[in-house]
């Protein structure tokens, strides 16, 4: 988010009680948080913080700013993400004003009234790891990644992206424990190159998009492990480099919206083949998951561009999410 933006978006909902921002994206890519939170505060604005590929931010002072050091009022942290408890554990931090008890309220409207003491006492474990070994553990895992980058830049035609894409705007920092690569240029859709790693190199990474891929590095891989993912996306251009021509080449759409999600989402819909779609209004999301943001959402209009992205996506083999379909043969549009 570029903090231009934000400003205009505060001038022209003035009545917005909080906004909303991913610290980092799943790629690694930051905002300028505190300056965010600064003119957030002055309009009388919380500042909530997805943090879910966050956690180790506030254990390396080489990383980019953590929300709560940022000045954000919440951050909800998956701690079971980069901090090494079980999955599903994950912790929400508060500031005051945000008043602790009130939140700890709102969360029992919906929340099962059976703790799981295995994940509590799994994010206590992490909590005490992090704390005592928390920077020797990313720094190992920085080291690893800056090292991949390097020599994966090296192979040509890949792109892994890094610390010099920050421009002081819409990449104000970047995760450095992350390792998003670019694949394009090598003709391959990143869910491609994340099958054949997985298929023929026995390599689970952790997803592959139209365009990227991406590794989550962590303290728990070996050197080893770094090199033979590097020979791995070595072998894959070697064998596998085609033209880009006809590869899609953006990832991300203006929606045209037509009506607020929420009002499409419960509105009459009919349903219509989603090769059929184009024009109409669509009454539920379509995304490709990972990374899980969506190629249309409720109340947007379907657009040619939209649909040959979902066609695109489909085709390549990513998992797609959000309709009643699961095949996504068809598409709920409003009626
Ligand atoms: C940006 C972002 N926010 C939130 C979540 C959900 O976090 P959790 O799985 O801890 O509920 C995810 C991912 O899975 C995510 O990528």
């Amino acid at each position: 988010m570029s903090v231009a933006d934000v400003e205009k978006a505060i001038a022209a909902h003035p009545s917005a009680k909080a906004i909303l921002v991913n610290n980092p994206t799943y790629y690694g890519i930051c905002s300028d948080l505190k300056r965010i939170v600064e003119i957030a505060h002055k309009a009388g604005m919380l500042v909530l913080a997805d943090e879910a590929h966050g956690t180790h931010f506030y254990f390396h002072e080489d990383l980019p700013i953590s929300a709560m050091a940022a000045g954000c009022d919440m951050a909800a942290a998956s701690i079971h993400k980069t901090g090494g408890s079980l999955t599903q554990s994950s912790i929400l931090l508060t500031r005051r004003p945000v008043n602790p008890d009130y939140v700890r309220q709102v969360i029992t409207l919906t929340q099962s009234t059976s703790a799981s003491y295995l994940l509590l006492s799994s994010l206590d474990i992490a909590r005490k790891n992090l704390f005592f070994k928390g920077r020797a553990m990313y720094q190992k895992t920085m080291d690893f990644a800056d090292y991949a980058r390097e020599e994966i830049n090296a192979l040509g035609g890949y792109y892994a992206f890094g610390p010099e894409l920050v421009d002081g705007d819409t990449v104000f920092a970047f995760d450095r424990t992350k390792l998003s690569v670019h694949t394009r240029d090598i003709g391959l859709a990143g869910i491609e190159v994340y099958d054949y790693l997985r298929d023929d190199y026995g390599i689970q990474i952790e997803f592959g998009d139209i365009g990227n891929l991406l590794a989550i590095i962590s303290c728990g891989d070996r050197m080893m492990d770094i090199e033979r993912l590097i020979s791995a996306l070595e072998e894959i251009k070697r064998q596998r480099e085609k033209s880009p021509i006809g590869l899609f080449d953006h990832e991300y759409i203006d929606p045209v919206i037509v009506m607020p999600p929420q009002e499409a989402f419960y509105a009459k819909k009919r349903r219509v083949a989603m090769k059929e779609s184009t024009g109409l209004v669509a009454g539920e999301f379509v995304m490709s998951y990972p990374p899980g943001i969506p190629i249309v959402a409720p109340g947007e209009r379907i657009t040619a561009d939209v649909l040959a992205h979902i066609l695109f996506a489909k085709e390549k083999g990513c998992f797609m999410t959000g309709t009643e379909d699961m095949n996504l043969d068809y598409i709920n549009v409003l009626a």
